[in-house]
């Protein structure tokens, strides 16, 4: 294990828009079709957030309150899977950086905290959100009790049934949860209309997150990933990973990680395609993991479409499933959004990452050979880098080759047994790419761009 002393923490983010090839394409008003301004974002965001959206400057400085916060639990340490190497008998090197050891247990609060502080700092005084399983909204509760404000979490009526623990450690962290579709919004109770069973989705849960948050004064939205600043302070984790990867003496041939919305994988390889983008390290690489049944960048279209299902949220140039498509009830709640971060997708576009789709029992095979060897109860979502690690590892073994593989590994999975119990007991399913529905979702596009 590599551990990085506190004294040498990274002090910024990273922010690769000062790196891109191209610039991304422009994000656009809902009303009028024309690229959104700062001033049209200020109902839901405070100004220091939406200055990092649009900035262009290589390293933003991380505010001391916010270090002082990180310093509980970070640096992480960076692992190496010996155990799971010697199992799989292969000679690549595995490398994983694990989020999972801090209060809310992923990557998460690594933007929960910045968040609340800079809504704070700007006289805001209650945050709402949306969670899909529940990672996010335990750590935007936690963000938001740390710097004394209100949270309110819509949490998807099929995780807040499937995960209650989650919902419950919202609750001691002073969060109002709800399931969502909800009763409390006109987006939710126009969807328990028409289907008073819906699962939901992250796509609704964000629409009734943002009608909440424009109605009052003293409330802004918050969403956990997909945004640029929100990747942007998701950079700490690959920014540390740089420096013990120097201490291993290592340098990764193949970087794998999950993508719901983009962001934690994006905090592991934003700071390393800096070496890929200039031509430094031309092959390295990096691969972006989704679930066969939410399959946005390996099925999805490349449109602008919305952020959420009532069409609230400004249009983005992104993969997408369509606004409307309810993903089918998989165990790694996280990954059920239709879209994914601009930023992740112009990569994909120019050539520089690529994605493949994993179906969730061996997604869970993965997370129980990886429990058994080196001991860690992995979240549902980042079995998926596991299970794209591990096959990786043994095409190394079949080829002879020893490649240096480093896992962006997201969090525990604590609360997430009954997925595990499922798996154990033969119960658990695949869902096959629901081909029609998406079909359906699609004619729904918003016609611009
Ligand atoms: C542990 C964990 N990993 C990954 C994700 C996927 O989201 P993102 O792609 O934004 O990191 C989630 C989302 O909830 C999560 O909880």
């Amino acid at each position: 294990m590599w551990f990085l002393d506190q004294k040498d923490m990274p002090t910024k983010w990273y922010n690769v828009q000062a790196d891109l090839p191209e610039p991304l394409p422009p994000v656009l008003h809902p009303g009028t079709g024309k690229p959104i301004t700062p001033d049209d974002l200020a109902p839901l965001f405070p100004m220091g957030l939406i200055m990092q959206e649009v900035s262009q400057e290589r390293h933003i400085e991380i505010p001391d309150e916010v270090l002082e916060i990180y310093r509980t639990w970070r640096p992480t340490a960076l692992h190496r899977a010996r155990r799971l190497e010697k199992a799989l008998d292969t000679p690549a090197k595995i490398f994983y950086k694990y989020e999972g050891t801090n209060q809310a247990g992923s990557h998460k609060p690594n933007t929960a905290v910045a968040q609340a502080y800079y809504n704070k700092k700007e006289g805001i005084k209650r945050l709402t959100t949306e969670t899909g399983a529940g990672q996010w909204g335990s750590a935007l509760a936690l963000g938001c009790t740390l710097f004394d404000m209100e949270c309110k979490v819509y949490m998807v009526r099929i995780s807040y049934e499937q995960k209650p623990y989650r919902r419950i450690a919202m609750q001691v962290w002073g969060a109002e949860v709800v399931p969502s579709p909800s009763t409390d919004t006109k987006a939710g109770r126009d969807m328990l209309a028409k289907w008073p069973d819906c699962p939901g989705s992250l796509g609704m849960a964000i629409s009734e997150a943002v009608e909440d948050a424009v109605s009052r004064d003293d409330t802004h939205y918050s969403l956990g990933s997909v945004l640029n600043h929100v990747l942007l302070h998701q950079t700490i984790i690959g920014e540390e990973t740089r420096k013990q990867m120097d201490m291993a003496d290592a340098y990764p041939d193949i970087i794998v990680g999950c993508i719901g919305g983009g962001s934690n994988f994006s905090g592991q390889f934003l700071p390393w395609i800096r070496d890929k983008l200039s031509g430094k390290k031309k092959d390295m690489r990096i691969i972006c993991v989704e679930p066969e049944s939410c399959p946005t960048v390996t099925k999805g279209l490349y449109a602008y479409d919305f952020g959420d299902l009532a069409r609230l949220t400004p249009l983005v140039k992104m993969y997408t499933l369509g606004h409307t498509f309810i993903p089918p009830p998989i165990h790694a709640g996280g990954l059920r959004y239709h879209g994914m971060a601009p930023i992740v997708c112009h990569l994909h576009r120019l050539g520089f990452i690529e994605a493949v789709a994993v179906p969730q029992t061996k997604v869970f095979e993965a997370g129980i050979q990886f429990a058994r060897t080196e001991g860690i109860i992995t979240g549902p979502e980042p079995c998926h880098d596991l299970r794209v690690a591990i096959d990786e590892a043994l095409k190394c073994k079949e080829e002879g080759k020893s490649k240096t593989i480093l896992i962006a590994h997201s969090g525990h999975g604590h609360f997430d047994l009954a997925a595990y119990d499922a798996y154990l007991s033969g119960k658990l399913t695949d869902y096959a790419y629901p081909e029609e529905e998406v079909r359906k979702a699609m004619l729904e596009l918003p016609k611009v761009g």
